[in-house]
């Protein structure tokens, strides 16, 4: 039904037109159900199995308490807390805007819940000005990521916002 094989190819040689193809599986994806874990749950698998070169990808959810914890997700068993303003994660959920780190060991309070983790993008997921969660990406690659991946995570996590009933 969804093709998820990488074409690496295609993803070198526009990025753009990649994810743009995603955003429309993804939408396609998530039609099926609007339940809020079933929907993280696809959207971790899918980012996963379509991305070249990740070694984490997933959510982290607003427990309500200035604090995220720990959601679905593809790859190693990670942080369960990440405190508001702490880390990557804490920053993008405090301060409401995506990052894009090139490398996390040079980011000031960082937290290496992974070490093979080397550079990373996280999206804030908000909605009606709440701030749900983020949807955290990591590569083992430094310097990774590029803009237009940035660009294309947002266009996916905004394609989950869509979909889904929180
Ligand atoms: N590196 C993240 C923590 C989450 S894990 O990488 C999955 C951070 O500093 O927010």
């Amino acid at each position: 039904m969804y093709n998820l094989e990488i074409d690496l190819t295609e993803y070198q040689n526009e990025r753009a037109g990649y994810y743009e193809r995603l955003a429309k599986q993804l939408r396609s994806l998530l039609s099926i159900e609007p339940n809020a874990v079933t929907n993280m749950a696809q959207t971790a698998a899918f980012i996963f199995t379509s991305i070249p070169d990740l070694n984490w990808a997933g959510f982290y959810v607003n427990d309500g308490n200035d604090q995220l914890r720990l959601g679905p997700y593809q790859g190693r068993v990670a942080c369960v807390h990440i405190p508001f303003g702490r880390g990557v994660c804490g920053t993008v959920a405090a301060k409401r805007q995506s990052l894009l780190i090139n490398n996390v060991h040079e980011f000031e309070g960082h937290i290496a819940c992974d070490s093979a983790s080397n550079s990373e993008i996280v999206v804030p997921l908000i909605q009606n000005d709440k701030v749900l969660g983020v949807l955290d990406i990591d590569s083992p690659t430094l310097n990774r990521f590029h803009q237009e991946d940035l660009d294309g995570f947002e266009a996916l996590a905004a394609e989950f916002l869509a979909a889904t009933q929180w």
